[in-house]
């Protein structure tokens, strides 16, 4: 099934055409079964692994959000020729849209993997995990929801730690401050898999909403 898509590297979430939040589309003419369990992956990229997901785990839903939209349309074609209907792409900025996107407490699993580093001290308000994205999933998860995130670059993986460690409604199951060594058996994702290509460390967590 995968296809590299060839795109310019990263977008800026802050420039102008990404401040509009995407409105919800109707989730029940989308999902086959709009009750079962969501997981959402933040920031899905080409898809290869919420597909790989929605195919094992037919009893689940599964929701990737992406503001590349080359990327949204070819994992919603992937989507149609395998006649998947518990899973689904939204071309959105998540920093403007998660907040008004879903109902409190509607999902059970959030994935965060590989997100944008934005090095430079300039553009690192362009990061995806902020105080306000956290809180936000806090509200939309699930009493025992988890949110995993995974990186490759050890400054972006601790600043997300700080974050979530510093939220009363997350635990760290690692114990604050520490990355974990128990992640979940998953469908690697393609950054995952060009990192186990270039043998880099891959920085883990989990954490359960309290
Ligand atoms: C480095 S890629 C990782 C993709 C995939 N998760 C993986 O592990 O292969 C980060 C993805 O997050 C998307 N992204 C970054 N900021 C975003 C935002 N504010 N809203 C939606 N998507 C965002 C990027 O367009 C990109 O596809």
């Amino acid at each position: 099934m995968a296809r590299l898509i060839r795109l310019r590297e990263h977008v800026n979430p802050l420039s102008i055409q990404f401040r509009t939040p995407t409105p919800p589309p109707d989730w029940h003419s989308i999902y086959r079964d709009w009750q079962l369990p969501l997981s959402l992956d933040l920031g899905s990229g080409q898809g290869e692994y919420l597909l790989g997901m929605a195919q094992q785990y037919p009893d689940r839903n599964f929701l990737g959000l992406e503001i590349r939209q080359p990327l949204v349309e070819y994992g919603n074609s992937i989507r149609s020729a395998l006649g998947l209907n518990n899973v689904y792409f939204l071309f959105c900025n998540i920093n403007q849209t998660l907040p008004g996107l879903l109902p409190q407490g509607k999902v059970s699993e959030a994935t965060i993997q590989f997100p944008d580093p934005w090095f430079k001290r300039r553009q690192q308000k362009r990061r995806l995990v902020n105080a306000e994205l956290v809180n936000t999933l806090a509200q939309l998860l699930v009493p025992q929801g988890k949110v995993l995130v995974q990186s490759d670059v050890l400054d972006t993986a601790k600043s997300i730690l700080k974050q979530f460690d510093a939220h009363p409604q997350f635990h760290n199951t690692a114990g604050v401050g520490a990355f974990t060594d128990r992640y979940p058996e998953h469908i690697p994702t393609e950054r995952e898999l060009w990192a186990m290509r270039k043998e880099r460390p891959v920085y883990r967590m989990v954490f359960v909403r309290v």
